[in-house]
């Protein structure tokens, strides 16, 4: 049994789908255990390109098992849609397995999340408004509705009934217009019906997958920085996407997680609020977005852009369990005269080396940096470490010095053959 799993290691948007799409071509089953359709992973291939949301990135490959484990939010009018895309686009042969114990996103929860952003006014998150935040809320809270509830008519009848209530006289208290319950019941049920075939106890087929020395991926959404408990609370996402997630959200032993591949940028980007202690503004900013085409997959929001901040990487290396590297977007800082690297914060005069808790002190971190000279040749068409450029070559190893951790893929365009590996590590 092998199993690795992908980390975003920044904000999100590192390329954890082009990674996983990559690694899936060894693999036997892919595996996504959190988030829901605020994720959205962009693989090329072939001259082809698909943004997904909730469907796994092994998807594209038949001999790969598909899940969407217990730990995932899954909006099933948004996912059938999903899948419709992908069948029209010629993806039909494909193996996809739902867990009964995920939660589903209402759309009640959408509407929950445009009203407390609109409340929260300039202290608004900027999130995806795709619900998952009062989603995951309502798990807390024990008021969720599970895919094992929506794929039976009559216990999802029941569920949805004591579930509306409250949800109604949230929505009514709020201002927000309330569902009517039998036309809410009849289009979900069938969302249900449709949905049903694919769903089953994602544990056991995983458990099944290890005793049989399955190669097995797990792809992480969002990143390690927008984790609820390890992130830049409260802006951040509603679920965590560290390694250490990955065995509760998919019902496995945590003995089972072997390695943990951190994604990281060759700089940092970031969508939403919140602090971002190396962003930049400028020509430069303009310069590295439009080379690297920056702009959310799912809301299409310009990308708050930054230098490499090798601090939020080393405390996301610590706290997600990363043991190894990939470098994307590589190809992104040609034709820069300098380029920068933070490597620690100076807080009110005192050198720091973590992310502090404190939003205000995170907020008041001053990046500190090192800088080293850029290349202008284009690397997009190199296929080895040699082939970099000097300066390149050294701005990947000082990642590696100031991280203490192997790159073992780096990327240098959204294609799949635009990726390097340096090291066999799964
Ligand atoms: P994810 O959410 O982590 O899967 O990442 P996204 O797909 O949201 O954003 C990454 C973007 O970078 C996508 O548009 C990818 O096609 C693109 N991309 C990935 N790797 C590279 C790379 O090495 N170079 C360039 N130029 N683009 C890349
Ligand atoms: P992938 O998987 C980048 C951000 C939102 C917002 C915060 C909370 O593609 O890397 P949410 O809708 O989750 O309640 O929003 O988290 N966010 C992401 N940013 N990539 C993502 O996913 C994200 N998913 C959520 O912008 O700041
Ligand atoms: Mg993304």
């Amino acid at each position: 049994m092998s199993t690795l799993v992908i980390v975003g290691s920044q904000w999100g948007d590192e390329g954890k789908g082009k990674i996983t799409d990559y690694i899936a071509q060894e693999s036997n089953v892919v595996v996504r255990s959190q988030g829901g359709n605020n994720a959205g992973h962009t693989i090329s291939f072939d001259g082809e390109k698909f943004a997904l949301r909730t469907i796994p990135s092994g998807i594209f490959n038949p001999k790969i098992k598909n899940v969407m484990a217990n730990g995932m939010v899954i909006n099933p009018k948004q996912m059938l849609e999903e899948l419709e895309g992908l069948e029209q686009r010629g993806i039909k042969d494909y193996q996809l397995f739902i867990s009964n114990r995920a939660h589903v996103v209402m759309p009640y929860h959408q509407d929950l999340d445009g009203a407390y952003e609109q409340f929260k006014g300039d202290k608004k998150i900027g999130t995806t408004k795709r619900g998952i935040g009062p989603c995951y809320a309502d798990k807390a809270n024990r008021i969720g509705i599970r895919i094992c509830d929506l794929i039976d008519p009559i216990i999802f009848k029941k569920v949805l009934k004591d579930t509306l209530t409250i949800k109604n006289m949230e929505l009514k208290m709020l201002g927000i217009p309330e569902y009517d319950f039998d036309s809410l019941y009849n289009e979900y049920v069938e969302y249900g019906k449709k949905i049903k075939p694919f769903v089953c106890d994602t544990s056991l087929l995983l458990e099944e997958e290890i005793e049989k020395d399955s190669k097995i991926l797990f792809e992480g959404a969002q990143g390690v920085m927008l984790c609820l408990d390890h992130g830049t609370y409260p802006y951040v996402t509603s679920s965590s996407p560290t390694g250490a997630s990955v065995p509760l959200n998919a019902g496995i032993a945590a003995k089972n997680i072997n390695n943990v591949l951190g994604i990281c940028k060759a700089y940092t980007t970031r969508v939403g609020e919140g602090p971002f202690p190396t962003e930049i503004e400028g020509e430069l900013a303009g310069y590295i977005r439009e080379r690297g085409h920056e702009y959310g997959t799912v809301t299409k929001r310009p990308r708050r852009v930054g230098y490499l901040d090798c601090v939020a990487l080393n405390y996301a290396r610590r706290v997600a369990g990363i043991n190894y590297l990939s470098l994307m977007l590589f190809d992104v800082l040609s034709g820069l005269d300098k380029i920068k690297i933070c490597y620690a914060y100076s807080l009110d005069g005192k050198i720091i080396n973590t992310v502090p808790a404190s939003l205000d002190e995170y907020y008041r971190c001053k990046p500190i940096y090192l800088e080293m000279d850029g290349w202008n040749e284009d690397i997009s068409n190199v296929r080895s470490f040699e082939e970099l450029p000097l300066n390149a070559q050294k701005y990947l190893r000082k990642i590696e010095e100031l991280t203490k951790t192997e790159i073992v893929i780096f990327s240098v365009g959204p294609d799949r053959l635009q990726t390097i590996k340096l090291k066999e590590f799964f």
